[in-house]
């Protein structure tokens, strides 16, 4: 069954929510903290080894029941079971989207095309495993008898940035062969890769799910290239596997069919990281922490399916997200872990967000005539206090703010830790708060700043505060957390994709550049510059008469 379509905006709870903007647009949450002792114990939910408190928002129960009603009337409850149940909901590309399936049970039943896919699901997983545990152990060797130290991922997008992100977050859960990714088609990248390897002890994970992706496709050439300058062509079967769902191109490489580990036109790029595309993650950690990994996403999809929506993590998330895009007008929202590991979660979602929800087009094919995707950034706290906080306090912008941090350090440095937590919150308690003219002066005074000086400097140092953030304190950050994290944020791009009427499971946006940049290859490869407009033109006149 199709998704339902239901502009946002003619609902009666979209009409509310703007008259319920109007009297909280000015609201003060210190003063709401100051009034409701108790707002904490109200607004948080706690799931598994997850704390999530949202009372740092400009919300009342009211602003909550609204949003509730806005989910209820854009069909969300009936959107999740078509979700989960493989309904065609990427309709443009006429696809089911399933990689919760892939996280599932073995004993789940779920149908595409009237066929249980776990099975298939299954086999390819023992297959990751088999594979991992003999290239971990030693046991599966290269083309000269030594045994693999190095993994190379060739992939960009979904088949580079989940992996990446993954192999750097559980870098504390790695064994002793090191992980490489090659992704751009800048062909420094690749060199750069290439001088640290040694061709009999390295090898090659080809992931892309359509195998005709140009970056990967040269990247794999050229590391071919070098491969074989060392080694024969039968050695290739040794050092080369590929992640596909376009078996025929993977063979036409020259690939050993024994090397070719399947995903499905269900799953899409920016959520395969769980399908074979994790391939480099279960080498890198062992296949049980990929499993964990896995285990972790599967326990938020429960959460999220069977959760009433006021203490459903996903939901509540969306729908504050909305609230901050479509009424207040935010612009972007920042994604702040409190853990180096996490580096590149914000680049990750980036994709998975802006790419899925950056949409136009209302799923009825008219223009939408509100908001959409939010523009996701961030960086690990507290290197981005010392870089862009500046403005998330005392710019012009609203930025809602996601803190991630963990109770637990890894290595046990409880100094440290304590360091780190202490600007976690610190930084939510600022946000809030900010510091009054009152406060500043009561600073000057300490510090003997007096009169003019004192006039002068007090508006530089206002806060005004009243700056919303979401805080989630998890236990530790293991293979199972990260799991329930990421299906997260996945489910909260699937609530509001659903609440703005969009599809989120297609990315049409991306193909007019791919389209260009073939024809301009031409033209740059032949010196024959065609009919553009006289910037492109000039450019590439002058690149080619320097180049
Ligand atoms: O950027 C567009 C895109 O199609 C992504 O959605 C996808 O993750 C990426 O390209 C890579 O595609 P493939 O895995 O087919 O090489």
């Amino acid at each position: 069954m199709a998704l339902a379509q239901i502009n946002p905006t003619s609902t009666n709870a979209w009409e509310k929510l703007n008259q319920h903007y109007a009297q909280m647009k000015n609201v003060s949450m210190k003063e709401m903290f100051a009034k409701d002792t108790a707002r904490a114990s109200k607004f948080h939910i706690q799931w598994n080894d997850f704390l999530v408190d949202y009372s740092k928002n400009i919300i009342n129960q009211d602003t909550l029941n609204l949003l509730q009603e806005l989910a209820q009337e854009a069909n969300l409850k009936e959107a999740i079971a078509q979700y989960f149940n493989g309904d065609i909901i990427n309709q443009t590309e006429n696809r089911a989207v399933l990689h919760t399936a892939l996280r599932s049970p073995e004993t789940a039943n779920v149908l595409v095309d009237g066929e249980n896919v776990m099975p298939e699901i299954y086999a390819v997983k023992n297959k990751i495993k088999a594979f991992s545990n003999e290239v971990i152990s030693g046991q599966r060797k290269g083309f000269t008898g030594k045994a693999f130290t190095d993994v190379v991922n060739i992939g960009i997008g979904g088949s580079d940035l989940g992996p990446a992100m993954v192999v750097e977050a559980l870098q504390f859960y790695k064994n002793h062969l090191t992980v490489h990714f090659v992704s751009n088609v800048d062909g420094d990248h690749v060199n750069e890769v290439i001088k640290k390897l040694n061709p009999e002890t390295t090898l090659f994970v080809i992931a892309s799910k359509t195998f005709t992706t140009q970056e990967t496709l040269s990247n794999a050439e050229t590391i071919r290239a070098w491969f074989l300058k060392s080694a024969k062509q039968e050695d290739v079967a040794k050092h080369f596997v590929a992640v596909s769902t376009n078996i025929q191109k993977v063979t036409e490489f020259g690939i050993n069919p024994d090397n070719i580990f399947p995903m499905w036109d269900w799953v899409g790029g920016r959520f395969s990281l769980w399908s074979a595309v994790g391939l480099s993650i279960s080498l890198a950690v062992g296949f049980d922490n990929f499993d964990d990994l896995l285990k972790g996403a599967n326990e938020m999809d429960d959460h999220f399916k069977t959760e009433s929506f006021d203490k459903n993590i996903p939901v509540v998330l969306a729908l504050l997200s909305i609230w901050y895009n479509n009424f207040f007008g935010a612009e972007s929202e920042a994604l702040i872990p409190y853990t180096q590991y996490l580096q590149k979660l914000a680049s990750y979602l980036q994709q998975g967000i802006m790419e899925s929800n950056g949409k136009s087009v209302g799923r009825d094919g008219k223009t939408v005539n509100y908001q959409t995707g939010t523009i996701i950034w961030g960086e690990p706290g507290t290197n981005s206090q010392h870089a862009f906080f500046q403005l998330i306090h005392q710019g012009t912008k609203m930025i809602p703010t996601d803190f991630i941090g963990y109770v637990q350090p890894l290595y046990g440095n409880q100094d440290h830790h304590d360091k780190l937590m202490s600007n976690f919150f610190a930084q939510t308690e600022a946000l809030l708060n900010g510091k009054t003219e009152a406060q500043v002066k009561a600073e000057f005074e300490k510090q003997n700043v007096t009169g003019a000086k004192a006039d002068y400097l007090l508006p530089f140092k206002v806060f005004t505060g009243n700056k919303p953030t979401n805080t989630l304190l998890i236990e530790k950050l293991t293979p199972k957390s990260l799991g329930s994290l990421v299906a997260l944020y996945e489910h909260k791009i699937f609530v509001q994709g659903i609440i703005w009427n969009i599809f989120s499971y297609d990315q049409w946006g991306v193909e007019l550049g791919k389209q260009l940049a073939n024809s301009i290859l031409e033209e740059i490869y032949s010196g024959d510059v065609k009919q553009h407009d006289s910037s492109t033109t000039f450019l590439l006149k002058h690149f080619l008469d320097h180049k």
